[in-house]
């Protein structure tokens, strides 16, 4: 029979702030990744909570975790397009929805424009 608390089901992700900063927190799957990301003072604004129109909860996922999530759709595509510092692995983290299999997740927030 199982063990499991809640405890257990907590995810680990490695955040590298603006600052260069690195940070080991814990997220809980069926989280949003930005939802995981908010509540630190190093973490993003997220101004408009999830609503992919903002930008202000922009990361860089770490290359080999880019495929453990679905591509971008096209709301994401067209707000990440207008970003100044857009690159291959930006993501959104509010479109980001947090699994199992994102145990170990590594990104960096991407610089505040
Ligand atoms: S929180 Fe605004 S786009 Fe993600």
């Amino acid at each position: 029979m199982s063990t499991t608390t809640p405890e257990n089901l907590l995810i680990n992700i490695k955040v590298k702030d603006r600052d260069g900063q690195s940070h080991d927190i814990e997220a809980r799957p069926g989280d949003s990744l930005m939802e995981a990301l908010r509540d630190y003072h190093w973490g993003v604004a997220a101004v408009c909570g999830g609503m992919c129109s903002c930008a202000t909860c922009h990361v860089f996922i770490a290359e080999e975790w880019r495929s453990a999530f679905p591509q971008r759709d096209v709301d994401e595509e067209d707000l990440v397009d207008m970003l100044e510092f857009e690159a291959p692995n930006s993501r959104l983290s509010c479109q980001l929805r947090l699994a199992d299999r994102h145990d170990g997740l590594e990104l960096e927030l991407a610089p505040e424009e």
